[in-house]
C-alpha cells in the first residue's frame, strides 16, 4: 500500500470510506473542497485504484498544521495504517513550514487517543460540550522537529 497526494479524483472513494469510517462525517461539497484547494494536504493510503484504507487531511494556519481528519476503514484498523498516515501527514506539513499541529478528538475515542499519544501529543485542554451530543473534546497538541 502507498500513500498518496489525494486530487479531486478521489472523491468517490473519500465518500465510501467517509461513510464506513466515520458515518458521513463531510458532505460530497465538503469532500470536493477539501481535495480542491491546493492549501489543504489531504494524504491517502491506497489500497489499488479505486480503494481507499485510510485517509489524513489538514490544513495550514500560519505555523500550525490543524488536523480536520483521520480515518481508517474499519476492516483494516489495528495494522498500524492510522501511525503511517499521521506520520506522513505530520512530515509534510513539518515540510511545508509547519512547526506545531492541533486537532480536537472526542474524549471517549480511545482508538484515537491513543494513537496520538504514541505519536506524541499531549492534551493542552478540553472544550466541554463541543459535539452536537453534548460530549467534550480533547485538544491535541505537539511540535515538530525538523527532523521530521
Ligand atoms: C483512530 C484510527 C484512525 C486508528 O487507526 P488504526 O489504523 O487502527 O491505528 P494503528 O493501527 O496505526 O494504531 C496506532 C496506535 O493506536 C492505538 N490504537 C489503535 N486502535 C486502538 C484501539 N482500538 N484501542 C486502543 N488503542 C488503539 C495503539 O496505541 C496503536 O499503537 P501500537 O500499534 O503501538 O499498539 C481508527 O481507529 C479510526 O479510523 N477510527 C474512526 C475515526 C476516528 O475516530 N478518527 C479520529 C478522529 S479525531
Amino acid at each position: 500500500m502507498t500513500v498518496i497526494d489525494l486530487d479531486p479524483s478521489w472523491l468517490a472513494a473519500c465518500l465510501v470510506l467517509d461513510e464506513r469510517a466515520l458515518n458521513g462525517f463531510w458532505s460530497a461539497q465538503q469532500w470536493r473542497s477539501e481535495l480542491e484547494d491546493p492549501r489543504r494536504l489531504c494524504l491517502g493510503l491506497v489500497r489499488d485504484e479505486k480503494g481507499l484504507s485510510g485517509v489524513a487531511c489538514g490544513w495550514l494556519v500560519v505555523d500550525e498544521l490543524h488536523i480536520t481528519v483521520l480515518a481508517v476503514d474499519p476492516d483494516e484498523r489495528q495494522r498500524g495504517h492510522g501511525r503511517r498516515l499521521l506520520t506522513a501527514l505530520l512530515q509534510r506539513a513539518r515540510q511545508d513550514g509547519a512547526a506545531h499541529a492541533t486537532l480536537e478528538v472526542r474524549s471517549d475515542n480511545i482508538a484515537a487517543l491513543s494513537l496520538y499519544h504514541r505519536v506524541g501529543f499531549k492534551t493542552a485542554g478540553r472544550r466541554e460540550k463541543y459535539y452536537r451530543d453534548g460530549s467534550d473534546a480533547l485538544i491535541q497538541w505537539r511540535r515538530l522537529s525538523t527532523e521530521e
